[in-house]
């Protein structure tokens, strides 16, 4: 049997070693064959695949990036749609398909799933905000890289006497905000899922400013100030109909700085977050959940993924996994609130 695999999405460091996983367990054990498809769907949709024998996997499990490439592309869109990709896989030779991707590729995975196609899905977010897994690869070394700016900001931040605000990623949920920034001892953390004032802001900055500490604030990209109802960019949407996000910090900072009267630089970390090597949690994770998909794949079961549930990789139909967001309860943040003081 021929597998193709894909990686589709924003990408995020462990991608190449859940294709390591895939390849070596399911040629070594399965006897499989694989191929790669390039940039996510529109490799799919376009027929554009690569052989990926068991040379081209070497050493790559630590390599950022994907050796695949990604896209954003929708597989139902342009020449998209299940009958195309269907004639393509048979023009290919390729009988079925892993597809490793954020909760937008698992639905179109469901999708075309239940429109015969053979497909296995790999959970990927650096977020870590996927209900369908208990952690997501990417998410352990965002949190280090974030950890590790966040330190250096309150050095330079301690030596000048400021306030310094941090925006780490995090679109709908603020795991890597409240991981980092209770991993740093930040002053404040500030995450989608709660609403905080910026009196309480405030607040808190001046608080720690009062136990002589300079203030660090970690704010995830889709935190919303109280009292404000609309995303807090005025940059529009993107490519894909998404408010553009990135910039809270760089409003925070002037607000804060007005009204403490302490001075405040903003540091947005973007991309940085989901580039170069992955820890070595991430690396174990994604090889593991890469050789289960090998698994599903040998055992027929399509229509599933592969899931990490306390410390066991599982595998799950896509109808009970997908749909749910995973937010930070309460009593996380609850834990973090109680070191702000
Ligand atoms: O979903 C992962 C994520 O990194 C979000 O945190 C962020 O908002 C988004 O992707 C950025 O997407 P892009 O790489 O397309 O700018």
């Amino acid at each position: 049997m021929r597998i193709g695999i894909l990686t589709s999405g924003g990408d995020c460091p462990g991608l190449n070693a859940v294709i390591r996983g895939a390849v070596l367990k399911g040629i070594t054990v399965h006897g499989l064959e694989f191929a790669g498809f390039r940039d996510g769907w529109r490799g799919v949709v376009e027929g554009d695949v690569v052989d990926l024998p068991r040379t081209s996997v070497r050493g790559i499990s630590k390599q950022g990036g994907t050796i695949l490439g990604t896209s954003r592309t929708n597989p139902f869109g342009g020449n998209g749609g299940a009958e195309a990709i269907r004639s393509q896989l048979e023009r290919r030779g390729i009988d079925g398909i892993i597809a490793i991707g954020g909760e937008g590729t698992l639905a179109a995975a469901h999708r075309l799933s239940g429109a015969g196609l053979k497909i296995v899905g790999v959970p990927k977010t650096v977020d870590n905000d996927l209900d369908a897994t208990d952690y997501t690869f990417g998410f352990d070394t965002a949190v280090q890289i974030a950890t590790e700016a966040i330190d250096r900001l309150r050095t330079t931040g301690e030596s000048h006497h400021r306030v310094m605000v941090a925006e780490v990623m995090g679109r709908h949920a603020g795991w890597i905000a409240l991981h980092a920034g209770m991993a740093a001892g930040a002053h404040a953390i500030l995450i989608p899922e709660q609403q905080v004032s910026l009196d309480q802001v405030t607040e808190w900055v001046t608080d720690a400013h009062k136990r002589g500490r300079a203030p660090l604030v970690v704010v995830a990209e889709g935190f919303i100030p109280e009292g404000q109802d609309a995303p807090h960019s005025a940059l529009g949407l993107d490519a894909f109909g998404r408010p553009r996000l990135g910039g809270i910090a760089e409003q925070l900072a002037p607000e804060l700085e007005a009204r403490t009267g302490f001075e405040t630089r903003a540091t947005v970390l973007g991309h940085i977050q989901r580039g170069g090597v992955p820890s070595a949690f991430d690396r174990v994770l994604a090889t593991r959940l890469g050789m289960a998909a090998a698994d599903s794949v040998a055992a027929g079961s399509w229509g599933t993924m592969v899931s990490l549930r306390g410390t066991d990789v599982v595998h799950v139909d896509f109808q009970r996994a997908l749909g749910r967001l995973k937010t930070v309860p309460q009593h996380r943040y609850d834990e973090a609130l109680t070191l702000f003081g």
